[in-house]
């Protein structure tokens, strides 16, 4: 099958069932994007799926045929995105491993709410944990990218 991640078509010789974080990681060698539970329950593997924000470990490969797959490669393709600028000088991340999902996921809100509230931001990223608790840094990133 073919799929197109970050504007580059690739072809895959696996199964239409596989997740597609697997495909992404194990065959395109895209490791930006992160196994958390491998659940759907943390965030951590956040991609777009034509510009929504979406697990990949919930998503076969299969479902993404035809579709435009981004993912943080693709998001810094045109050097950085303002929220990953902005994650830089808030000094958000601690351990780092979930903040490819959380920006992932702020992308996907600020594509389509150029300036979320409070509330909007919340809802949004209520799905992506992280267990350094960087939430408040998470926030203010995302306000100030925004702004
Ligand atoms: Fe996909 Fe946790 S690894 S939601």
């Amino acid at each position: 099958m073919q799929i197109t991640v970050n504007g580059s078509t690739h072809q895959l010789d696996v199964d239409e069932d596989m997740p597609l974080l697997w495909a992404l990681r194990d065959e395109l060698n895209m490791t930006g994007t992160k196994f958390g539970c491998g659940k759907g329950l943390c965030g951590a593997c956040t991609i777009h799926l034509d510009g929504q924000a979406v697990r990949s470990c919930l998503t076969p490969v299969g479902a993404a045929v035809g579709k435009s797959i981004t993912t943080i490669e693709g998001l810094s393709k045109d050097g950085k995105h303002p929220l990953q600028k902005a994650w830089i000088e808030h000094g958000v991340p601690q351990c780092g491993y979930c903040q490819c999902g959380q920006i992932m996921s702020a992308a996907a809100l600020l594509a389509r709410n150029a300036s979320p509230s409070d509330t909007e931001i919340d809802n949004a990223m209520s799905g992506n944990l992280c267990r350094c608790g960087t939430y408040p840094r998470i926030k203010i990133a995302i306000k100030s990218a925004a702004s």
